[in-house]
């Protein structure tokens, strides 16, 4: 099995948006056997909490299901996950910081390091902006291009 983690601050906004979209374009290509796909929050702000409402709404305007529940990361998702894919270069210092002596830096990654075509490194958050529409596009676009990637190194 490949582990997928994909990392935010809260886990109620971007990952679980990407943890969605991933899954469905995973589910579209006949490979759900191949893969484990989770999100988890550097912080332990929003433990327990449903994704927020504006990821749940662009989902299913995009007719994605949504069940993430929000859960902060912790060691052994640090020590099992073969992709740690993180959504700005703030979630990829904590996990860094996390990660000392796991030696998981090698795993870890940003999203839109893999989406084509696009310039920015950081998913923008829409906690704050509140434009879930636009970070919709930047994540399905960065997931595409991890899903390609993905297949690509393990042959599949
Ligand atoms: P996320 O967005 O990291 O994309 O889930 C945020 C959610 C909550 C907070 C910050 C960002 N917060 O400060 O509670």
């Amino acid at each position: 099995m490949i582990n997928v983690l994909f990392v935010c601050l809260g886990n109620i906004c971007r990952s679980p948006m990407a943890e969605a979209v991933f899954k469905h374009l995973v589910e579209q290509e006949g490979l759900v056997s191949h893969f484990n796909i989770d999100s988890v929050g550097t912080s332990s702000y929003h433990i327990g909490d449903l994704a927020h409402r504006g990821t749940r709404r662009v989902l299913s305007d995009h007719g994605i299901k949504c069940t993430s529940i929000a859960r902060q990361i912790n060691r052994r998702d640090l020590e099992t996950t073969d992709y740690i894919v993180a959504m700005d270069q703030s979630n990829v210092s904590d996990l860094q910081y996390a990660s000392r002596g796991v030696l998981a830096d090698d795993r870890i990654s940003l999203l839109l390091s893999y989406a084509d075509g696009v310039t920015r490194l950081d998913v923008p958050d829409p906690y704050y902006s509140g434009n879930f529409e636009e970070v919709y596009q930047l994540v399905e676009a960065g997931c595409r291009g991890l899903l390609a990637h993905i297949r690509e190194e393990q042959g599949i």
